[in-house]
């Protein structure tokens, strides 16, 4: 028969728990690093200046009609000076009535702010509540981290632009669609799961499925 803990057990279980607790939670963001920056392998730390730390990938890109939703990124992979300083960036273009679907960033909260146009985003927290807003241009909104999101550009006639900024080098994306419907997730869990049969999990693939 097992004894029950006594008082001071259950303190001291508290105390390790709340410890615990606390040390994820610092921990729940890109790791610190301890010195200035980082500079990758193959490149030699002497012979840099301030062209590592400047990133032209973004030259023209106002400039340019995008035929569907486009997003050009700044994280660590396209601009390696990054890593290690917990930030990134993209330009999101949306063509009128483009959609972003419902994606998550698992790593990272996402600050959007509308610089062209306008938005309908939203997103939907852990208890299944959904907050939406309609942006007008140069409003900010805040995603939470790890939340699914998304926003819709409904205007049929003007196209939107919006920049992001995130707390991460690597926020990475998880897009629904694409995550539940084009990984191979076996047709009978994704019937099961949406209560639908395999033949509508057919029809919804074909249609993620790029143009051939
Ligand atoms: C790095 O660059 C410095 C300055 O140009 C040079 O003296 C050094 O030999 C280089 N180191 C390597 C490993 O190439
Ligand atoms: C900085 O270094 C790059 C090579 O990495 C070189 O092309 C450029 O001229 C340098 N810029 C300055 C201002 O020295």
């Amino acid at each position: 028969m097992a004894s029950p803990l006594s008082v001071s057990s259950v303190a001291l279980l508290t105390l390790v728990a709340f410890i615990l607790a606390n040390s994820l939670l610092a921990r729940a963001g890109d790791p610190d690093i301890t010195s200035d920056f980082l500079v990758p392998d193959n490149i030699n730390a002497s012979t840099i200046n301030g062209t590592f730390f400047t990133n032209t990938g973004f030259r023209g890109i106002f400039g340019t009609i995008v035929p569907k939703l486009t997003i050009t990124k700044a994280t660590k992979t396209e601009f390696p000076a990054l890593d290690g300083q917990s930030v990134s960036f993209a330009v999101v273009q949306y063509p009128a009535g483009s959609v972003n679907p419902p994606h998550v960033h698992p790593r990272s909260a996402e600050l959007l702010f509308v610089l062209k146009g306008s938005l309908d985003v939203g997103f939907v927290d852990t208890t299944n509540k959904l907050f939406t807003q309609t942006l007008q241009e140069n409003d900010m909104f805040v995603f939470p981290k790890g939340l699914v999101h998304f926003q819709f550009n409904s205007d049929p006639n003007s196209a939107a632009t919006a920049i992001a900024a995130f707390g991460s080098v690597n926020a990475g994306t998880a897009s629904l669609p694409t995550t539940l419907f084009s990984t191979n997730i076996d047709d009978d869990v994704l019937a099961e799961s949406f209560k639908t049969d395999v033949p509508t999990i057919l029809k919804i693939k074909a249609g993620l499925a790029p143009p051939a």
